[in-house]
């Protein structure tokens, strides 16, 4: 069984949480001009997390405006019950939290029934041994780096070590998997979240607060995260 594998692609995924929800389809195109690799929309329901945000009609409304991937953050109660509708909307990936759903093996086969692509989250508190045996269903798994409902919080840097057991039980088994970190990424964080082991990497506050524009900011994450993999990858 391989005991390393090649780094995976760098990916780039915006939370669009900071955007102007006035404009949101020029938001997704200031994005996509921008650079970056998808875009994640972070769905709340105000009760799996203290926060609401967007139902699959405003997605389905931006849906045209780009031809990135979407991906649906499900930070929901019950994501059984909608999430045929945020693939009707246009995400192709829908990601759902361990924590969201007692049926958690269904609930990814109903996202592949619907037609989208799987991934599943992880809150903070929640082991790697949570996800085991559903690894095979999912395209991708998401650490949470801050505690789930807000943009602008401060990264977890105690997830790291969880990032490493994840990528060695990926890297073992010889899954096909990305692995995405959200919450507190920037500049300062990115580094050490992607030599733990995550390629995915979300990030909200930290694209709309550089002085000089979106673009930069991609381009200098993209650029941070990619110095991190190959410093991984020589040592
Ligand atoms: C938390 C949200 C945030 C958002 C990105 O529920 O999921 O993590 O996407 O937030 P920041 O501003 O920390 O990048």
């Amino acid at each position: 069984m391989p005991t390393d594998a090649p780094p995976r692609p760098v990916q780039i995924a915006p939370s669009v949480l900071p955007a102007d929800f006035a404009k949101l389809g020029d938001e997704c195109r200031a994005l996509a001009d921008a650079g970056v690799d998808r875009i994640q929309w972070d769905v709340m329901d105000g009760q799996f997390v203290p926060n609401l945000t967007f139902g699959p009609d405003v997605i389905a409304a931006c849906r045209s405006s780009v031809d990135l991937l979407f991906e649906a953050h499900l930070m929901v109660n019950t994501p059984e019950v909608l999430l045929p509708r945020y693939v009707e909307a246009g995400c192709e990936l829908v990601i759902v939290h361990a924590e969201s759903t007692v049926h958690l093996h269904r609930c990814l086969g109903q996202v592949r029934d619907a037609g989208g692509r799987a991934a599943v989250a992880l809150n903070p508190s929640t082991p790697v041994s949570a996800i085991e045996h559903v690894l095979d269903l999912v395209e991708m798994v998401l650490v949470m780096t801050v505690n789930p409902g807000f943009g602008g919080q401060a990264y977890i840097a105690t997830m790291e070590p969880k990032l490493a057991e994840l990528r060695r039980l990926v890297v073992e088994r010889g899954l096909d998997v990305d692995i995405e970190v959200d919450g507190g990424i920037g500049p300062d964080t990115i580094a050490g979240a992607t030599a733990a082991g995550a390629n995915v990497l979300v990030a909200g506050s930290s694209l709309y607060r550089d002085p000089e524009g979106l673009a930069h900011a991609v381009a200098d994450l993209r650029a941070r995260a990619e110095a991190a993999q190959r410093g991984v990858a020589a040592a």
